[in-house]
């Protein structure tokens, strides 16, 4: 397995390319099985992730042909084509090493009239259940069973009635299936308390593009008028948000000054509120966001929440960088119950920061040092970089696989602005 070896102390300056998102993604790609037509997306990132779900469609028969795009550059173009499906099953050794699996469930029954699809299992940041997927895909007229590990969704002959949901808990994963579903459904779905978030929004974009019909994109009220086929597309996945956040706290942990190209500042209006209140300087025009840390950080409560709130994904990130602010910052996590698996390792490198639950304080220090450190999750991992790039001496992350999913070309990205990192063989 490889590690990241990081010296810190660079102060991080240049311009930094930001990929396609990963969770536009990872719900754009089972639009495929929605149309016997060739459908194209531009801005892939190169993720393990996005590899799992190109194999997974390829279990089902899609064909997917990788193409352009020199080595050298970020990102790729795919174009998927289900013309015809042999099999409706997500076997449980796919589903199993990546959860966003579940979601060809909508899309497959909405195609195939019928979808099994291995239960997702937990993972390191909570148990993840998927109970509202079900009860929104029921409410639109499918059956579903659960046996042996399997979720099996049925559809009524001549395909699914649509209905109404109302959401209790804002789920991205439950809305992205029933969008999904409800595209093909033969009559309308009203879905209620619908997840925002701008992954949400490029999805529903990609559907349109496809000859859908929705109303209320970018709101919590959706309406999907069902139609009898959708067409192919050609389609651009938009920025990764969460990328340039990420990226935005390591060039502010450093004292630098560094431009995120191609960073969409409107769908990040929170984090970026959050780093002018901790006192980094954010600037942004349409072709990207410029990002300068020139003196002291200011300590600053903050708590995640459903888009347009904080991003439960930026916590970690923004919580390393208040672990060198200027007095006591006290953050809540409201989203997931168990999303503080960085603050042990962070802990180690010299931060001081205490969790009570579903709160962590975080003192700020005079200085971080470097260690030895173990990735946990994905943003967790980032966050234990975006310390060593400012701590003294050297940091070694090891199990970078989990950094590999979520951050295409991460250390050739931050050496494109300076910092010192390598990755290595783990010996
Ligand atoms: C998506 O996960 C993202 N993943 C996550 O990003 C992100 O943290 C999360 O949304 C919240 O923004 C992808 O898009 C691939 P949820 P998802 O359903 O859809 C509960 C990353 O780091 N819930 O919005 O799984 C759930 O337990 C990843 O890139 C139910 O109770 O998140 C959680 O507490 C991590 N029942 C809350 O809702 C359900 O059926 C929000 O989960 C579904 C969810």
């Amino acid at each position: 397995m490889d590690k990241l070896l990081i010296r810190g102390g660079n102060r991080l300056s240049g311009t930094l390319p930001i990929s396609g998102a990963k969770n536009s993604a990872l719900t754009l790609i089972p639009c495929a099985l929605l149309t016997e037509e060739p459908l194209t997306l531009r801005n892939l990132p190169r993720l393990a992730d996005i590899d799992g779900f190109q194999h997974l469609m390829g279990q089902f028969g899609v064909s997917v042909a990788i193409r352009g795009k020199r080595p050298e550059e970020f990102g790729r173009v795919v174009t998927f084509e289900a013309s015809r499906l042999t099999s409706t099953v997500a076997p449980y050794d796919l589903v199993r090493k990546m959860r966003a699996s579940i979601l060809v469930l909508g899309p497959m029954l909405a195609r195939a009239g019928e979808a099994t699809v291995s239960l997702p299992g937990g993972c390191a940041i909570g148990n993840r259940p998927i109970d509202l997927h079900l009860k929104a895909l029921e409410a639109m007229g499918a059956e579903i069973e659960l046996a042996q590990g399997y979720v099996k969704a049925m559809a009524p002959d001549g395909g699914l009635p649509g209905g109404d949901f109302d959401f209790p808990v804002v789920s991205v994963g439950a809305t992205e299936n029933a969008v999904m579903a409800a595209a093909l459904a033969n009559g309308t779905t009203r879905l209620f308390n619908a997840a925002r978030e701008p992954e949400i929004v490029d999805l529903c974009n990609l559907l349109v593009a496809m000859g859908a019909e929705i109303e209320g994109i970018g709101t919590s009220d959706l309406a999907i008028h069902g139609v009898k086929k959708l067409n192919g597309a050609t389609y651009k996945v938009m920025a990764d948000r969460i990328e340039a956040g990420s990226y935005a706290c390591a060039a502010a942990i450093t004292g630098g000054e560094v431009r995120l190209e191609g960073a969409n500042a409107n769908e990040m209006q929170a984090t970026i509120h959050a780093l002018q209140q901790i006192g980094i300087e954010v600037e942004s025009d349409k072709a990207g966001i410029s990002v300068a840390a020139n003196d002291s950080l200011r300590a600053t409560n903050l708590s995640t929440a459903p888009y347009p709130g904080l991003a439960t994904d930026m916590q970690a990130q923004l919580m390393s960088l208040l672990c060198r602010a200027d007095g006591t910052s006290v953050l809540k996590e409201t989203i997931f119950e168990n999303r503080y698996m960085h603050v042990p390792e962070l802990n180690r490198m010299g931060a001081d920061i205490e969790t009570e639950g579903r709160t962590a304080i975080v003192k700020g220090v005079e200085r971080l040092t470097g260690a030895e450190v173990m990735a946990t999750d994905l943003r967790a991992s980032m966050s234990l970089i975006i310390a060593a790039l400012a701590a003294t001496g050297e940091t070694t992350v090891r199990r970078i696989y989990h950094l590999d999913r979520g951050y295409e070309r991460l250390e050739e990205k931050l050496q494109l602005v300076g910092a010192d990192i390598e990755r290595v063989g783990d010996d």
